[in-house]
């Protein structure tokens, strides 16, 4: 019979038919979330079920997301800095601590991420990250730019130099037509073209490359915030605090946020002023300091 030839033509067709049909819906089951398991009963058009409410604003995105992405530069000891423990490269701080209790009251995890100091500001605007913790002072340039949290800590201005060159470098005017360092996309870039304008302002990403900038001889000072001046200071004995005195020498450190995220600035403060209430933030730095080498 013809018919038995055909048969096998048109059960071709049908699998090709049913094929078809499964692949399309796994790919809708691949491409949704709404969907568990074979369940594909839904156009792919139709809106997804409204169960959880989408978040209004970052502060519900991140305790959604049960992450908190730090931002930080992680070259600035106590504040922030890579230290070994237990055999495991860990980045460590003051700056860290009060990071992790913003997370815990979150509810959330904190994730860091560490980079250039002159890439933060890119990256929390482009949201890579929720927040900058990194000793960051609050210009009214970036305050701009980004949002603020009330300032935790202030340190002043210090001018780092070989200890050979103490009695050469103890003004201003005697590090004329000389390199001095200062990191770049950092207030002290400021502090060097703005207080000692005969001086060339050698701006490096990384603090430690300053450092060994200087110790080489390729620069002869470097402007660092002083808690940070001491932690290398501490680590390097060829370097010393010059005795020069720089003028509106004192930078407080906030909390960067993105642009219009008021409600997380709000929980931030709130994790801050419970922290400062509770004298956690002085034993954060002892501790910190302690932790360094
Ligand atoms: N306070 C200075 C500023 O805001 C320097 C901060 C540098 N921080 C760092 N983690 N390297 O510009």
């Amino acid at each position: 019979m013809g018919n038995k030839e055909k048969k096998p033509f048109w059960l071709t067709i049908l699998a090709i038919i049913a094929l078809s049909l499964v692949v399309a819906a796994c790919g809708q089951n691949n491409a949704g979330d709404a969907t568990q398991g074979g369940e594909v009963t839904q156009p792919a058009t139709e809106e997804p079920a409204a169960e959880e409410p989408a978040p209004t604003n970052l502060l519900e995105t991140i305790k959604a997301s049960g992450k908190l992405r730090l931002g930080t530069s992680a070259d600035y000891p106590p504040y922030e800095f890579h230290k070994i423990i237990d055999g495991k490269d860990t980045i460590i701080g003051f700056d860290i601590e009060i990071a992790k209790e913003i997370a815990a009251d979150l509810g959330v995890e904190l994730v860091i991420t560490d980079m250039g100091f002159d890439g933060l500001l890119t990256a929390l605007q482009s949201g890579n990250i929720d927040m900058v913790v990194a000793g960051m002072t609050p210009t009214p340039e970036r305050a701009e730019a980004v949002d603020f949290s009330d300032v935790y800590y202030t340190a002043i201005q210090k001018v780092i130099v070989r200890a050979a060159d103490q009695a050469t470098y103890t003004t201003i005017e005697s590090l004329a037509g000389k390199k001095v360092g200062a990191q770049l996309g950092a207030i002290q870039e400021g502090v060097v073209t703005d207080q000692m304008p005969n001086s060339e302002l050698r701006a490096l990403s990384k603090l430690p490359d300053l450092i060994l900038d200087l110790k080489a001889g390729n620069v002869e000072a470097v402007v660092v915030e002083e808690p940070v001046a001491k932690a290398y200071i501490a680590a390097n004995p060829e370097l010393v605090f010059a005795d020069i005195k720089l003028e509106q020498d004192e930078a407080g450190s906030a909390i960067a946020l993105p642009k219009g995220s008021a409600e997380l600035v709000e929980a931030v403060n709130a994790t801050l002023a419970r922290l400062k209430q509770e004298g956690k933030i002085d034993q954060f730095v002892t501790d910190a300091t302690n932790a360094m080498e």
